[in-house]
């Protein structure tokens, strides 16, 4: 037999808003940025699976095709083995060796672990000839990520690695995977948008995350509804007056952040860039007063931001800690990067990570043999 071989990348992404509102049918707005993890996956003759990381290299990891199960096996590997596991029934037949090489800055809220798990699908699609969509995929890697990796995340962060366009952002639809490219060109506007990571993080990431998502299906029992998106603002206010005020708050967290989803794509569309910053703004208020998924460290990196002249800004991603977005002008980036540096400096903060990423292309083969 000759031995197969193939190279793939999966990047991460930022979501530029709809958050929290993937596990709720919503639709979201995030591009891949341009740090992707690179998959090198090598077919074996055995069942044997070898997993190796570039970054990390005392942590090679060995384990057998037959031997995965879930929440087995070590926090880092679970990634790659889970996906491997979620394929395996469609036509994986031999092991492997995989070597991870990931550039995604790690625990940034930058989805470091949809990178790695879509370089990996993207990977293993091609190796095997499995035929799978990116619809397909990205319902993998979360079934790989929620059952193997035993985290209860949504489907919007492996959608975008798997879906994305360089030049757009993607709004997606959580409901049923259609997405359309939305164009995000906003240099020639003089506009940037900065990413700062916090380094924080909140012991809080995972049960706040599950008890969160718990309070939205219990508002739509409670409501005898399908999902949160089939319900509009002004009904969810009249309606919501029966629930317990915490899980209502939560719920009307969700529906307001579908409306500002789909109000920040007109306002894209029209080149409304004050209108997109207020849009982020309202997010922001309503993730940290509504959802309170935010934390002191993002929201003082959003004062910070809004206090050196951001259109807008909020916290990404599941919350407690990671990083925020703001949309700022590019001559004032430097004074915002210096005053949001001091202004964790004051507070005894760790210091910041600042990036910026234009939206990049989606997971994609790389090479193979
Ligand atoms: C994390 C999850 C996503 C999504 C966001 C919040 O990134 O992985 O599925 O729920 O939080 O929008």
């Amino acid at each position: 037999m000759s031995i197969r071989k193939v190279v793939a990348q999966a990047p991460g992404r930022v979501n530029l808003i709809g958050e929290h509102i993937d596990y709720s049918d919503g639709f979201v707005l995030p591009f891949a940025i341009a740090n992707v993890t690179t998959a090198t996956i090598t077919e074996r003759e055995d069942s044997i699976i070898t997993v190796a990381s570039v970054q990390r290299k005392s942590l090679s990891y060995k384990t057998a095709l037959e031997k995965l199960a879930p929440l087995t096996g070590e926090d880092w590997a679970r990634y790659p083995l889970g996906v491997v596991w979620a394929m395996k029934d469609l036509g994986i037949t031999r092991g492997m060796d995989i070597l991870i090489d990931g550039k995604v800055p790690l625990g940034a809220g930058l989805s470091s672990s949809a990178a790695l798990e879509c370089s990996i699908a993207t990977g293993l699609n091609a190796l095997f000839n499995l035929g799978r969509t990116k619809e397909d995929l990205a319902r993998l890697t979360q079934r790989a990520e929620n059952l193997y990796v035993g985290v209860p995340c949504g489907i919007m962060d492996q959608s975008v690695s798997l879906m994305a366009h360089e030049g757009s952002a993607l709004l997606l639809d959580c409901r049923d995977l259609s997405t359309r490219n939305i164009p995000f060109d906003i240099a020639p506007h003089g506009l940037e948008l900065l990413i700062i990571d916090t380094q924080a993080h909140h012991a809080l990431v995972d049960g706040g995350y599950a008890e969160r998502r718990a309070s939205c299906e219990k508002a739509v029992a409670e409501l005898g509804i399908t999902s949160l998106r089939d319900i509009s603002v002004a009904d969810y206010e009249q309606a919501g007056k029966s629930l317990d005020a915490t899980i209502y708050i939560r719920g009307l967290h969700a529906v307001t952040e579908m409306k500002r989803v789909l109000d920040t794509v007109a306002a894209l569309e029209a080149a409304d860039f004050t209108r997109v910053g207020q849009l982020l703004n309202e997010s922001h208020r309503s993730l940290r007063d509504d959802y309170t998924v935010s934390c002191p460290e993002l929201n003082l990196a959003v004062d910070a931001a809004l206090s050196t002249g951001a259109l807008g800004a909020r916290m990404v991603g599941g919350g407690f800690g990671g990083s925020a977005i703001a949309l700022a002008r590019v001559e004032d980036i430097e004074m915002m990067k210096s005053a949001i540096s001091q202004a964790f400096a004051a507070k005894s903060y760790r210091a910041p990570r600042f990036f910026t990423s234009l939206p990049s292309e989606g997971a994609h083969v790389v090479s193979q043999m």
